[in-house]
């Protein structure tokens, strides 16, 4: 199917969104985009008018039918009740994988640019676990625990699309950027998935490198990078490291895709505080404009209209954020009839790729019921119980108290604060937090076995939660105490 006429959802977004929207939407009509737009209330004012979501029910049957939403940045308003409208939107549509792309742009300076040293990164984060799950307890007053999920499918779809679309796109390298040689089982995971599939992907070099030595070596050799992929949190976080390399948010599009909804925004806010001025730039909203079109199929018309953003920032045209600051700027309308006029050329600096005019965009079907993504069957053997407790009691005094209750089929293995052991043989330099972790072991015992030890022991330390250790298909699948 091609996207002739195909309709979309266009929310505009708070701040300064329906200014750049505007623009962008004006460059669109001038470039002959052939596309309709459904525009849909969203947003702030939505909240203010006792939407919870933050939408209109109108505004998400839209959504869902269309299959595409291109949104402007919306303010998400403050008190803790509140969710960001941004992050629902991707987690509920379960648009898995965000895809950033970081390249220098002649006419915008930057130190790598002045060196000579040209930047095109294409940055892939898992956009739905992680502890962007954001399930937090305060376990007291004084101890916070958040819980990272990250699942074999949740990494399996955002591995694939980063292999997939470096296949399509003609990229050569994949990076998995993890932390796997501190989180063993949750990036070791991720980083298992990873080189797992790889391996369908032959003509591609893959490899690897530890988050923070990622970190560094983004800065000092970005040139040595083509596409990145990682969890959610990390992947956040070496965006914006990329977005720097490059000059900034404002010229760093971003999409968020999944299999039946797909989400285009620009990666910057509301921008409040130049809100209502007409003066804020467009490029971001427009980038991720273009790698929407991309994705509807519309190659022909993204390509003319990157080219005519790329000449019109090359000939020293910027708005007042980048750019010549001795040469005077232009406001957010000159700058989107600046391109307008400029349509039909090219960069002299850039190589576009050359691509067809056109390519297939299959309009997902609505599913009939939620998926659950079920993986191969495991066998699962449980061998003891984590158990979380809050005391203000040492270590030593503890362990004698769980003992004594602990029936004779069960062994205290470890008492662990912070992930540390502290007992037996622990550290009289080790400072403790009043939040525990008993590790209790036995054999051939059942859930309710452990249960019911728990709920003895709950008359001596203050039980929080329990977490049961199992051995998957004959390996341990829970890690060792710091110190073990
Ligand atoms: P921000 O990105 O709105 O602003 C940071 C600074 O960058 C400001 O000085 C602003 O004027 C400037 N700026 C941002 N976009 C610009 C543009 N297109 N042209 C020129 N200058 C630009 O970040 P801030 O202030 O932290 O957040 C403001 C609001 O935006 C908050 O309510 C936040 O929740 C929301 N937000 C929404 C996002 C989204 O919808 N995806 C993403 C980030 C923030």
């Amino acid at each position: 199917m091609s996207a002739n006429n195909l309709t979309i959802s266009v929310a505009k977004g708070d701040g300064i969104g329906p200014e750049i929207m505007d623009a962008v939407l004006s460059i669109f009509d001038a470039a002959g985009v052939p596309l309709n737009y459904e525009v849909i209330g969203m947003g702030k004012s939505y909240y203010d008018q006792g939407y919870g979501n933050g939408m209109t029910p109108e505004a998400m049957k839209s959504i869902e039918r269309n299959g595409i939403l291109f949104k402007g940045p919306m303010e998400t308003p403050k008190g803790k009740g509140v969710k960001s409208i941004n992050v629902t939107a991707r987690k509920v549509w379960s648009t898995y994988a965000n895809r950033r792309h970081f390249r220098s742009i002649e006419g915008v300076d930057t130190v790598y640019s002045k060196a000579g040293i040209p930047i095109d990164i294409t940055v892939i984060r898992e956009n739905i676990e992680d502890t962007y799950g954001g399930i937090e307890h305060m376990l007291s007053n004084d101890v916070a625990l958040s819980r990272r999920f990250i699942t074999r499918q949740g990494c399996q779809q955002v591995i694939r699309f980063a292999f997939e679309m470096a296949k399509k796109e003609g990229f050569k390298k994949v990076t998995c950027g993890h932390k796997a040689n501190i989180m063993k089982l949750t990036d070791g995971l991720f980083l298992e998935v990873f080189y797992e599939m790889a391996k369908e992907y032959p003509d591609i070099q893959a490899d690897d490198v530890i988050v923070d030595a990622l970190c560094m070596k983004l800065v000092q050799y970005p040139q040595d990078f083509e596409v990145v992929v990682l969890t959610n949190l990390q992947g956040d976080i070496v965006s914006d490291l990329c977005a720097g390399l490059v000059g900034g948010l404002g010229f760093a599009p971003s999409t968020n895709v999944g299999d039946n909804i797909s989400i285009f925004e620009a990666v910057h806010g509301t921008a409040p505080d130049i809100a209502g001025k007409n003066i804020a730039n467009p490029t971001s909203l427009l980038m991720s404009g273009i790698m929407m079109l991309r994705h509807l199929g519309l190659l022909k018309e993204a390509r003319d209209i990157e080219g005519a953003l790329l000449y019109t920032i090359e000939s020293g045209v910027h708005t007042g954020d980048f750019g010549d600051r001795s040469t005077p700027s232009v406001d957010t309308t000159e700058f989107a009839n600046a391109i307008i006029s400029n349509l039909g050329k090219m960069p002299e600096n850039v190589n576009l790729r050359k691509t067809s005019d056109r390519s297939d965009f299959h309009l997902p079907n609505r599913p009939k019921a939620q998926k659950v993504m079920i993986g191969e069957p495991a066998e699962v053997e449980i061998v003891g119980v984590d158990l979380f407790f809050q005391s203000e009691k040492q270590a030593d005094q503890l362990a004698e108290e769980i003992k004594a209750k602990l029936p004779d089929s069960m062994e205290l293995v470890s008492l662990t604060n912070r992930g540390t052991v502290v007992w037996p043989n622990g550290s009289v330099y080790t400072e403790c937090s009043t939040g525990y972790g008993a590790r209790i072991k036995g054999e051939g015992l059942t859930k309710e076995d452990y249960w019911a030890a728990t709920a003895q022991l709950n008359s001596v330390v203050k039980v929080s939660s329990t977490e049961f250790l199992n051995i998957i298909d004959g390996q341990r699948a829970y890690s060792l105490g710091q110190g073990k």
